[in-house]
Parts: C-alpha cells; sequence; structure tokens
C-alpha cells in the first residue's frame, strides 16, 4: 500500500476512534500550568535518600545482608516459625494479601507494604514508631507477631556461627555477650538497612511526569486518557493529593477518612491518638540512648509529638504506588478493590477532611465513568518490575576482620529465592488499563 494511502486509512480509523470514544467529557484533558506544577511535584522517582543518620549501618553492604537473612529467618520468632517473611511476602509487594496480618494470633490491621519506606519519619499504620528501626522491634517482641524476647533474639545471634560472623561484619564488633537490649537494636538497624532498600519501580505515571517535565509529548496510546481524567480529579477536585502528596504519595500525615470501620475487640482502633505517650515512654525512641545520631537533630519530630493535637481514628496517610499488588486496602484490610475505596472517597468530603475547618462537607459525588477514571489513574502507580533479588552473597566467613562472602546462594534462606513470573493473563489485564472491572490483586508466583 502507497505511504500517503496508510497514512490516510491511520488517520481514518483514529477519527472513527476518536467519534466513538470521545464525547466531550471523555476528551483527553489539557492541564493548566498549575496543574502542570502539581504533577511535577509528584516526582522524580525514584526519589533521592539519604542513609539514615540514626542508624549507623544504614547505607552499609555488609549489614543489608545482614538485615536481609534476618528478614528471611524464622529462628527470630519465640516459636522458630515465624519470619518477617511471613507477612511480608516478596511476590506481593511486601505484604500478605490478607485483611489483617496473621503470626501467632491475628492482629488488627492490615499488613502495609514495606516500599518506600526509606526517608518516612513515622511507622506503623498510627505511627507508633519514630524511626524504621524501632518499628522493626515491634513485630519481634508483639507476642500475636513473632514472639520473641530481647534474650532470645540476643542468644540466636550470638549462639548461631553465621549470624554472629554478619554481625561482626555489620557492626565491626562481636555482639555483647551481657547486653541483650544493645543486641535486639542492633537486629532491628540491620533489618532496616534491608528494608530501606526496597523500592518500587519507575512507572506508567512517572513516564509521563518527566515527559511533561522535559516538555515532551508523549506518542499516543503511552499514557492513557483514563489515566490522564483520573489524574485530573486526583489534583484537582478529588483533593486527593492535599493528603497523598509528593514523590510517593503520602505526606506522612495522621487523619481519619472512615474509609476502615473495624473495631478489633469491639472497640474502635483510636491509631496515633493512643500511641503518642507510648512512643515517647520508648526506651527505644529517638530521644534514648540507642539514637546514632548524637548531633539531636533527626530527634527534632520526636520531641514535637508531645504538642501533635490528635483524635481518635487517625491513621498515617498511606503510599499510592504499587497498589496494584497490595490490596485489600485500608488500614483494617475492608477494601477488596481499587474500585471500592474510589466509590467511598465519592461518598465524602476529602478536601474538608484535609482543611480540618469544620465548614460544612459537600460529597464528591463523582460520576460512575470519574470513578473509573480515578481507578485507572491510581493503577498506573504500579509497575510490574521488582528491583529486588534475593541476594547471593552466600556464607559469612571473617577473615583477618573482613568478611569474605562464599557459595552464592547456597547459604540462602530458602524462601528468599523467587523467580518473578507474571501470566499473559496479568499482563493483559493490566496493560487494558480496564480499571474498575476486574478485582485485582493479581497473581505474581513463585518458583517455590
Ligand atoms: C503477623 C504479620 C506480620 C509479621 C510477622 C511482621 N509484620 Fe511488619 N507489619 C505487620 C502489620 C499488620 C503492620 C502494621 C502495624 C500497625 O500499624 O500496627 C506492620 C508494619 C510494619 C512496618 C511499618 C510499615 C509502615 O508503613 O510504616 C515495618 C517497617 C515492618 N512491619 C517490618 C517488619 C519486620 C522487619 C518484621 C520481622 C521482624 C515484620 N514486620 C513482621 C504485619 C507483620
Ligand atoms: C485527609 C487526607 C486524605 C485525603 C484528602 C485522601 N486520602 Fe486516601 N488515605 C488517607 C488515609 C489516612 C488513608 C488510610 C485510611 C484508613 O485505612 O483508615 C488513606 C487510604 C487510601 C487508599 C488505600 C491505600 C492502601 O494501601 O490501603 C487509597 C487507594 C487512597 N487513600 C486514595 C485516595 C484518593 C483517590 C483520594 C482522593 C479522592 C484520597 N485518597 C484522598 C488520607 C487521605
Amino acid at each position: 500500500m502507497p505511504s500517503a494511502s496508510r497514512y490516510a486509512l491511520a488517520a481514518g480509523l483514529a477519527c472513527a476512534t476518536l467519534s466513538w470514544a470521545s464525547p466531550a467529557d471523555e476528551a483527553r484533558p489539557v492541564f493548566t500550568p498549575a496543574e502542570i506544577r502539581k504533577i511535577l511535584s509528584h516526582g522524580p522517582w525514584p526519589a533521592k535518600a539519604q542513609p539514615d543518620p540514626t542508624n549507623r549501618v544504614s547505607g552499609k553492604r555488609a549489614a543489608i545482608d545482614f538485615g536481609e537473612h534476618l528478614f528471611f529467618d524464622p529462628r527470630l520468632s519465640g516459636s522458630g516459625q515465624i519470619a518477617c517473611a511471613r507477612c511480608h511476602v516478596p511476590e506481593h509487594n511486601w505484604t500478605d494479601q490478607l485483611r489483617r496480618g496473621s503470626g501467632m494470633a491475628e492482629v488488627d490491621r492490615n499488613t502495609p507494604t514495606l516500599m518506600n519506606l526509606r526517608a518516612q519519619r513515622w511507622f506503623g499504620w498510627d505511627g507508633g514508631a519514630d524511626s524504621l528501626w524501632s518499628q522493626n522491634l515491634r513485630p519481634i517482641l508483639d507476642r500475636r507477631e513473632l514472639a520473641a524476647t530481647p534474650r532470645h533474639v540476643a542468644e540466636l545471634v550470638r549462639n548461631d556461627p553465621q549470624l554472629s560472623c554478619w554481625y561482626r561484619s555489620s557492626f565491626g564488633a562481636a555482639p555483647s555477650p551481657t547486653d541483650d537490649d544493645a543486641v535486639l537494636v542492633d537486629v532491628g538497624k540491620a533489618l532496616a538497612a534491608f528494608v530501606e532498600t526496597l523500592t518500587s519501580g519507575y512507572t506508567p505515571f512517572d513516564r509521563f511526569r518527566d515527559a511533561l517535565a522535559r516538555g515532551e509529548a508523549l506518542p499516543p496510546g503511552t499514557y492513557s486518557e483514563p489515566a490522564q481524567r483520573g489524574l485530573k480529579i486526583f489534583i484537582g477536585k478529588g483533593g486527593c493529593e492535599s493528603c497523598h502528596s509528593g514523590p510517593n504519595f503520602t505526606g506522612g500525615g495522621f487523619f481519619g477518612t472512615g474509609l476502615s470501620k473495624a473495631t478489633p475487640r469491639g472497640r474502635p482502633d483510636p491509631g496515633r491518638h493512643a500511641v503518642i505517650q507510648n512512643m515517647l515512654e520508648s526506651r527505644y525512641n529517638l530521644l534514648g540512648a540507642y539514637n546514632d545520631d548524637k548531633t539531636g537533630a533527626a530527634a527534632e519530630h520526636t520531641r514535637r509529638a508531645a504538642l501533635e493535637k490528635t483524635a481518635p481514628g487517625e491513621f498515617k496517610v498511606p503510599t499510592l504506588r504499587n497498589l496494584v499488588l497490595t490490596g485489600p486496602y485500608g488500614r483494617d484490610g475492608s477494601a477488596d478493590t481499587l474500585a471500592d475505596v474510589v466509590r467511598h472517597y465519592s461518598g465524602i468530603d476529602p478536601v474538608r477532611l484535609h482543611a480540618r475547618d469544620g465548614r460544612p462537607a459537600q460529597p464528591l459525588n463523582l460520576t460512575q465513568r470519574e470513578q473509573t477514571d480515578l481507578v485507572v489513574f491510581l493503577e498506573s502507580l504500579s509497575t510490574f518490575a521488582n528491583g529486588w533479588r534475593p541476594d547471593a552473597h552466600g556464607r559469612c566467613q571473617l577473615q583477618g576482620g573482613s568478611r569474605k562472602a562464599e557459595g552464592g546462594s547456597k547459604g540462602l534462606p530458602r524462601a528468599a529465592r523467587i523467580n518473578f513470573r507474571l501470566s499473559p493473563f496479568d499482563l493483559w489485564v493490566y496493560s487494558r488499563g480496564c480499571g474498575g472491572c476486574f478485582s485485582l490483586p493479581l497473581t505474581l508466583r513463585s518458583s517455590r
């Protein structure tokens, strides 16, 4: 076919598609300069991050390896059966697809992903920990999770030749023979060094955002029109980005949205309101002896927490990255799909929630079409490219004080050897961007 008529045919097809699919309200949105500034504020991705000054092994290779071993090691638990990876499963984007996590017993809340925690200020849905390493101690000691004691963890690290070798290569000295708490805290710090490295990948939204930043037009079909319309709602009348702000789609604040309604043991979950005092009294907080930042600067937010104004039922604003892999949603896991979450927001006034000014609320009342667009946009914040690979650093051998790794992946706990595979069906669903019509999450399979 001569090229001119081929173009004519292509143009004809395009017009036919457009006239079929684009009544005025469905057209590709045009973004104003103010909207473009908002869109640019959600990147670039991945965001730059510095080592955590409160953790002296943050960013250290040996500690990252040690932390990864600990993460998959069930011997850390009191019963010897439950590892962190029981609930934070790598194939499920470091969560478990359950409404509520379950270790020795079921816990009250949904297991959050461990991606993109680096540079957050508060940890847990309630922000009950002021550092990533002190957060890691909560599940170790919680009777429903790993149900261990400082003594149990310290003895394990002291007596296991591999773990004590990893400890020495990370911290430069043998684990203290008498101070259980110091060894426990260092285990939390090695786990934090590992967890910090988990970052979600570059998404269709990021590609769109970066093209806008460069002032380039994307080839048609690269970022779907429903996704762009959903984005416009997200930064506009939806008021979403007043809480879900910045490259990680969370400003780190605490709010009540009414999304989660579960009442564990018959009482409403009080959230942030109930944990501040405990956090301030904890010997593991940043005001205590285990903070490695001796300047005190990194403890500023802990000092200010006593003045925080909170109301019962407020929770940390979660990241919105990689949501297609982390359902069910909400602090209590009661929303099965993103469509359920968006339906909830459509019935409330997210803008007033954020403003907290007591002015009358006006429910968003999104149309069915707008709700679908918002879901498609939320899906476009996900990617299946998982940067994490099971480590291959093998066994630890100390030689003249420095570590030598040997033996490929042989020394790894079995749970860590995973190949990511996605079925053609999953890819098809995702590439269609058919928001709201499928019950996600999709299935990632491991080779176990
Ligand atoms: C029984 C399931 C379960 C196990 C086992 C478990 N976690 Fe969690 N994890 C959760 C739940 C549920 C939360 C939310 C806690 C809350 O808000 O009260 C959470 C929260 C977290 C957070 C905070 C995430 C955020 O967004 O602030 C980190 C970090 C974390 N866990 C790390 C770990 C580590 C490290 C281990 C192993 C020592 C571990 N978890 C074991 C279920 C689990
Ligand atoms: C006032 C602050 C605020 C506003 C505005 C807001 N959110 Fe949220 N969002 C939260 C909080 C807090 C949670 C956790 C709520 C819970 O489980 O109780 C949350 C949870 C979510 C979740 C579930 C994530 C997960 O991993 O479980 C999604 C999806 C979401 N919001 C999307 C949106 C969208 C879309 C909008 C705009 C229509 C929006 N949010 C507006 C604060 C806010």
